[in-house]
């Protein structure tokens, strides 16, 4: 299959899961315990619809959208994901090329495969990078100065991992150990995937952390090292106030879910907060990002920038989020899908495709800008109608 016979997200889903070994797969399609959080997070946008007015001008449509002084091309970015080298050999560089192609930002996982310089070379305008706190404070702000020393945009810190998860998927296969013999006899059944990570030297490395690692730079001495670092149990409020202060341009924390927490975010001058439930792969029965949205808004307005991700997989989909509040969306498995299935065109076909649903619904509501684009548009199940405009 070529990538652009793929007409919507869920055909990259279906390419990209037959083209990997099932060990891979599972890492970033899984989520934690039972899997309710997957199904709740694409669950949540079913409760909403989008009540069409006709007979309005949408001849020209305009998606783009302002987000932190920088106009992008479109209201949604890509959020950070780690260990981008599974997925295939350079997926981090592809879907940032992509994404600066696009004109849309990319942000970098703290646990990538790549160097956040080499990426914030490849898209200078558009790289944000993901923070994930260090247990030895001193490797975080070592990492701050790096991210800003290399110009990239934004630092997002991801609040929502004080500890590893249940990922039964991963226990079952073993993850990051030594491979059960049918997942082995399994992978063969993938030979491009494997073909191409066996050229490029197997087990990718966490890059970002080869720098304070002691012993080696290794991939599995790097893994060591980040081990005993990661995750920061004892992450609170005071790291947040300390980073703050360390970071000069927009700063984010990723992972909130409780309005008070998004008050905080504010009184403590951060500037966005990224509503998530981290794709469900943390607390299986915490709520979706969307359901918790409209608390959120009403807690803090216009106070810092409210952002969301978590379960995106159309068009429409962010264009009910911001129509609920949110002002710029991030993807995740959406882009992963198509990166993992064919490269940098896979990349570039995900978004293009977002891209053409949310003008596709745009025009079909008759919403020519995103700036007129609210609640208005919204019929939900506890408000049939939103009332006379
Ligand atoms: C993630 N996520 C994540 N978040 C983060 O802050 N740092 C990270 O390194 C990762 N790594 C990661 C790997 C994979 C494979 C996935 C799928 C997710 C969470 C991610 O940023 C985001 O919150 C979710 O992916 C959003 O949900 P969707 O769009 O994947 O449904």
């Amino acid at each position: 299959m070529k990538p652009e016979l793929a007409v919507n997200i869920e055909d990259l889903h279906q390419a990209a899961r037959r083209r990997m070994p099932k060990v891979a797969f599972d890492y970033f399609e899984g989520g934690a315990e039972d899997e309710r959080g997957l199904a709740r997070n694409e669950r949540a946008f079913h409760t909403h619809r989008l009540l069409p007015r006709y007979l309005v001008d949408v001849s020209e449509i305009d998606q783009r959208r302002t987000l932190f002084g920088r106009t992008y091309a479109s209201p949604f970015g890509i959020t950070p994901t780690g260990i981008g080298g599974l997925l295939r050999p350079g997926a981090d560089l592809m879907v940032a090329r992509a994404a600066a192609a696009a004109d849309i930002p990319y942000t970098l996982s703290g646990l990538s495969t790549t160097r956040l310089e080499e990426v914030a070379r490849v898209a200078p305008q558009h790289a944000w990078y993901q923070l994930y706190g260090a247990r030895e404070r001193r490797i975080s702000e070592d990492q701050i100065r790096r991210a800003n020393d290399a110009g990239m945009h934004a630092l997002m810190l991801t609040v929502d991992v004080p500890v590893v998860s249940k990922r039964e998927r991963e226990m079952r296969n073993r993850f990051g150990q030594r491979l059960p013999l049918h997942l082995y006899l399994e992978a063969l059944r993938h030979p491009a995937w494997l073909f191409d990570y066996f050229r490029h030297g197997g087990m990718p490395v966490f890059e970002n952390w080869a720098p304070y690692g002691e012993h080696g730079s290794s991939a599995k001495a790097v893994l060591k090292g980040v081990g005993a670092q990661f995750p920061v149990s004892d992450q609170t409020w005071r790291d947040v106030e300390n980073f703050r202060r360390l970071w000069p341009r927009p700063f984010i924390l990723k992972g909130i879910l409780h309005p008070d927490d998004a008050v905080r975010a504010a009184e403590l001058g951060v500037d966005g907060i990224l509503v998530s439930n981290h794709g469900a792969r943390q607390l299986d029965v915490a709520p979706s990002p969307l359901e918790m949205l409209p608390a959120i808004k009403a807690a803090v307005g216009d106070r810092l920038t409210i952002l969301m991700d978590s379960g995106f997989r159309r068009g429409s989909d962010i264009v009910i989020a911001l129509a609920l509040g949110a002002k710029f969306v991030f993807l995740g498995r959406a882009v992963l899908y198509g990166v993992a299935a064919f490269g940098l065109p896979g990349a570039q076909r995900a978004i293009a495709i977002m891209q053409h649903e949310i003008e596709v619904t745009l025009k079909q509501i008759g919403c020519p800008s995103l700036e007129v684009l609210g609640p208005q548009f919204l019929v939900d199940g506890d408000r049939n109608f939103p009332g006379p405009t």
